[in-house]
């Protein structure tokens, strides 16, 4: 678990809900040497730098907590061109999400919501793998859309794809009677097994716009549950049939059964979806002593022994079954246009904690996938295939992502990103150091990487190339860890509490090239706290900053959008997580603006535009769960507790009230039942961008106005 502490008291307030990363740091790091050059590299090049110092002048008003709204108003924002025009939300935390004036939010749909034909109505209090099977799964982390029929970029009707990436026993499974206890969740029946296996995996669900709403369509052929109990999958690519990958259960080393840990993902330019399989090593359990696999596994934190479920299934106890871990952390390609298709989970992109895997098309027709491994000083990689895409015919791109050439990065102080081949039989990367085949270099991608040298990042989450501009942003989310020594300059905070974004630039807009530029676009948190020595636009209003940058979006005018998890720094920030517009270009570069906010204790995941940028959806996940104990207000948690410190810093008096997404807590502290469970929880929202008054600045109307102005921009 990452803790994030007040960079002014330096106390330790939560974690950050992308719990499973932690902060233990294994080895050293990979490229020492370019953090003593990362203050001229600075000096020479961020105009942000600059800026930043004058900004911190003008903004040096009290902005911890809700108040001082008049001291921040009193900010001037100098009349500039803008790309974003709503009106902005404030900072703040209660109950409930807000979004801009002139937008409306609602639920599409929730945990337990139907899914395949036969599935049960949700009862949170008889619930079994069977239902849990057919019906939605929660903790969404990646939203995708696919505008059917394949190819039309329907606006108004379409697959969406949704990750269900982990469970929280705790919230999931009520109590009939009595007060909330952790020991009661601390025994996993074999029953309760199965169904957080059942929840985990992902869904796929037709959706379509009727008179202005959008609505689920029920038993729609295309919709699918895959899970991490009973979906076969198949293993494709380099390392597919390896040894290291056979089991008992499997001797063939080609099909396991079931995903997990699914976070973000992408979409690719063929309509499948990529399910990225992240924090896998929480899952399995036992001991590496004598372990043949124990200098793999260690890298990955394996056995993290998070869930029970070696309990019950053998496979994920790496004792037992040796080789079951090496079939996990791969991104996992779904077709879903063909229902019935098996997975596949394609080694040739590499084995480590996948953040996401957003693609894009270079000029020669080849195709790039970015991906951010989350973790503390661990890569950023890159992926090109062998072949090239045929817009033509869907089919001839179906195994595309079985060959290519994986990459991670390595920075240089002079603003260039040089990438590296993870290519069996190159130095390092031989027998001299244990590969002994491709599929050992895919396996331990994080072995070959730091033989590489490349460069230890600030947790890297999303990575998203924008098909505009070609440029390419990296959200790096934090890394406590990070020491004044370790400096550099993609990473140039230590103790870094919120975050930061990188911009990354193709020569040319070439995504295969081996050298790209890169800057540092913002350096996130309070610009108004000099210990947080953040870096924005000047212009930026008080509530347009933001910390712990993870998921991101491009909409179709080539503008960013950043979703946020600070984990419970919240109780710290003033502010819930939410949606950020970013400007990237012009004047304006590094202005945040906020745009949605979700209830306390959540992060927000997603975010997906529509083809026509007319409707957003979004992905809020655990409400009421990081930093809830926190905050006295609220008075209580998503999941029991033992313990509830005294007194908090953060107070809303809006947690009193009986909430649209949760129970009062005064209530459900001393009740419980369905009511504290699961309406709540988790949800995927769709902002309807089509439902504004019109005489907003955020309305539906200025949506278009700026996608007109976007477009005579550079
Ligand atoms: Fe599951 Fe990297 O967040
Ligand atoms: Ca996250
Ligand atoms: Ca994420």
């Amino acid at each position: 678990m990452s803790s994030r502490a007040s960079a002014g008291s330096g106390a330790a307030v939560s974690s950050k809900h992308c719990r499973m990363s932690d902060h233990r740091v294994k080895r050293p790091l990979a490229t020492p040497g370019i953090g003593d050059l990362i203050s001229r590299r600075l000096a020479r090049r961020e105009v942000l730098s600059g800026s930043l110092l004058a900004a911190v002048g003008a903004l040096a008003v009290p902005m911890a907590g809700l108040g001082s709204r008049a001291a921040r108003a009193a900010v001037v924002r100098p009349p500039t061109a803008e790309r974003f025009t709503f009106e902005e939300i404030e900072h703040g935390v209660d109950e409930t999400h807000h979004v801009a004036p002139g937008y409306s939010a609602e639920v599409l749909i929730r945990w337990g919501d139907p899914v395949v034909p036969g599935a049960p109505p949700f009862d949170p209090l008889n619930q079994s793998a069977e239902a849990q099977e057919k019906q939605f799964g929660y903790n969404n982390d990646f939203v995708g859309y696919l505008g059917l029929p394949f190819g039309s970029g329907n606006p108004e009707r379409g697959l969406l794809c949704v990750n269900h990436e982990y469970t929280n026993p705790g919230v999931m499974f009520a109590k009939r009677r009595g007060r909330p206890s952790r020991a009661r969740f601390a025994i996993p029946t074999s029953a309760r097994v199965e169904i957080e296996m059942a929840a985990h995996g992902g869904s796929i669900i037709e959706i379509e716009k009727q008179a202005g709403r959008w609505r689920v369509v029920p038993d729609s052929p295309f919709n699918r549950r895959i899970t991490a109990r009973s979906t076969p999958i198949e293993i494709s690519g380099p390392a597919a049939g390896d040894p290291r990958l056979r089991t008992s259960a499997d001797p063939s080393g080609r099909r396991v059964i079931g995903t997990i840990a699914n976070c973000a993902g992408g979409m690719t330019p063929w309509g499948t979806y990529l399910m990225a399989e992240e924090h896998f090593d929480s899952y399995f359990s036992g001991t590496l002593e004598t372990h043949p696999e124990a200098r793999n596994f260690e890298r990955y934190d394996i056995p993290r022994s998070r869930y029970a479920w070696a309990r019950y299934h053998k496979r994920f106890d790496i004792n037992a079954e040796p080789n079951e871990a090496n079939r996990f952390g791969w991104i996992v390609e779904v077709d879903p246009l063909a229902p019935r298709s098996t997975p596949k989970k394609r080694t040739a992109l590499g084995r480590f904690k996948n953040e996401g895997a957003e693609s894009t098309v270079s000029r020669d027709g080849r195709v790039v996938v970015y991906q951010g491994d989350d973790g503390p000083f661990e890569y950023l990689y890159r992926f090109v295939t062998e072949g090239r895409f045929d817009p033509n015919d869907r089919a001839a791109n179906r195994d595309l992502l079985d060959r290519g050439t994986l990459s991670v990065a390595r920075f240089h102080e002079d603003g260039s990103l040089v990438w590296l081949p993870l290519e069996f039989g190159e130095e390092p990367l031989t027998p001299a150091n244990d590969f002994a085949s491709q599929a050992d270099v895919l396996i331990e991608a994080r072995r070959a990487a730091d033989l590489l040298g490349a460069t230890p990042m600030d947790r890297p989450e999303d990575v998203e190339p924008n098909p505009v501009t070609g440029k390419v942003y990296v959200m790096l989310t934090s890394n406590v860890e990070r020491a004044a020594e370790q400096i550099d300059g993609p990473n140039p905070r230590d103790r870094n509490l919120f975050g930061h974004i990188l911009e990354l630039t193709p020569p040319g807009g070439d995504h295969t090239a081996p050298v790209f530029g890169w800057e540092v676009l913002v350096r996130c948190g309070d610009p108004g706290s000099a210990e947080a020595d953040a870096a924005w636009n000047p212009s930026i209003s008080a509530n347009g900053w933001f910390a712990g940058p993870d998921n991101c979006a491009i909409d179709g005018q080539g503008r960013l959008w950043i979703a946020s998890d600070q984990g419970g720094g919240w109780v710290e920030s003033g502010t819930a997580d939410g949606l950020w517009a970013l400007e990237t270009e012009g004047p304006l570069r590094g202005m945040g603006r906020m745009f949605f906010r979700v209830p306390i204790g959540a992060e927000l995941c997603g975010p997906r535009f529509t083809p026509d940028d007319r409707t957003l959806f979004v992905a809020v996940q655990h409400v009421a769960v990081s930093g809830v104990e926190d905050n006295p207000a609220f008075g209580r948690r998503a999941r029991p507790s033992r313990t509830r410190p005294a007194a908090g810093p953060t107070s809303t008096s809006a947690c009193r009230h009986g909430p649209p997404w949760w129970p009062s807590p005064r209530t459900t502290a001393e009740r419980s039942g369905p009511e504290r469970l699961p309406p709540i929880v988790i949800s995927t929202l769709a902002s309807d961008f089509d439902s504004g008054s019109g005489s907003q600045v955020g309305s539906a109307r200025s949506i278009g106005a700026d996608r007109r102005r976007g477009g005579a921009e550079p």
